[in-house]
């Protein structure tokens, strides 16, 4: 509706600007009859109005949506199938929209305006020109619409090619580390993407994005444990074990968004005792959990 008052206001303005000259003269007092014609025509006869509402409801979803993808708001693998839905929502109803209203607009104003008198020819002619341009303009907002769409999808697919950076490492026996020092589980499981230094104990992010980290400890009767994990100096997760009589373990997890080649490690508080058997591991744990 807004577009066709776009194109009504426009008309309307030629008009008048023509009957302001000459008010009382009978083509003025026709044209009057014509606009009011016109208006009705395409108010009540088109019945446009709520296609033309959809579509610019739609295209305004689909733009705010874009929006946040662009801004990064948003940027989550399950957004990609539903962009991906949205685009087939864009392209195949929004276009097959725009045709049919082009080719709606243009037979309903042949239509209508045959019926005008000849001798308005320019009217006739600049009034389907006027909608022609409405038209034209929304589709090339949507066209345009449809290529961002479209450079948003392929950022998407080439973000959702997650490397595998998981390991597992644990104690191959019983250590006593001193206060303030990163333990080192020499026993490595797995470690894809090799970011697990088992010579020092530390992990070593080799692309940014968020990481799990676990921890499992073990003490035996009598053996206090202090144990925590750190980033970059800061404590993400901190723990005691004792045991009051035979063994206790403890778990820890902690999530962390690490730069590239930002270190996590496991250290011990004021004391550890830690106990390894093969009934009870200490172990060290990560994976990549998104980028
Ligand atoms: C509608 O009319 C305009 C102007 O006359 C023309 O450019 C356009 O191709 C027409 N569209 C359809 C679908 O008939
Ligand atoms: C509308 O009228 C114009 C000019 O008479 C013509 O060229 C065009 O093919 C017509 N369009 C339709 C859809 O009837
Ligand atoms: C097309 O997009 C421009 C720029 O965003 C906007 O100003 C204009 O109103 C839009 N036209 C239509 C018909 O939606
Ligand atoms: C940590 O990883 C980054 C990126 O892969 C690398 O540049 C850096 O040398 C590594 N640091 C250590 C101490 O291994």
């Amino acid at each position: 509706m807004k577009l066709q008052k776009k194109g009504l206001l426009l008309l309307l303005n030629v008009i008048l600007a023509a009957c302001a000259r000459e008010p009382l003269s009978p083509t003025c007092m026709l044209y009057e009859y014509e606009e009011r014609l016109l208006e009705r025509v395409l108010r009540n006869e088109i019945g446009l109005e709520n296609t033309l509402k959809d579509i610019v409801k739609t295209h305004a979803k689909v733009e705010d949506a874009l929006q946040q993808l662009e801004d990064g708001t948003v940027l989550i693998k399950s957004t990609l199938k539903a962009i991906e839905e949205k685009q087939t929502t864009m392209e195949s109803t929004l276009h097959e929209f725009m045709e049919n209203v082009m080719r709606h607009v243009n037979l309903t104003v042949n239509t209508s305006l045959s019926t005008l008198e000849n001798n308005h020819e320019a009217m006739v002619v600049k009034s389907r020109s006027l909608v022609a341009d409405v038209i034209l303009e929304l589709t090339e907002n949507v066209t345009a619409t449809i290529q961002r769409v479209e450079n948003v999808q392929e950022a998407l697919k080439a973000q959702s090619i997650i490397p595998t950076i998981y390991f597992r490492s644990r104690l191959a026996y019983s250590v006593n580390p001193s206060s303030g020092k990163d333990v080192i589980f020499p026993t490595v499981d797995v470690n894809e993407g090799h970011c697990y230094n088992p010579s020092t104990g530390k992990f070593n992010a080799s692309v940014s994005g968020m990481y799990i980290f676990s921890v499992q400890y073990c003490c035996q009767a009598g053996q206090y444990s202090y144990m925590t994990i750190k980033h970059k100096g800061n404590t993400l997760q901190a723990s005691s074990c004792y045991a009051t009589n035979d063994y206790h373990c403890v778990t820890m997890q902690a999530p962390a968004k690490l730069a590239i080649g930002d270190q996590v490690s496991v250290q011990v508080g004021s004391q550890g005792f830690l106990l390894y058997d093969y009934q009870r591991y200490t172990s060290f744990s990560g994976t990549l959990s998104h980028l």
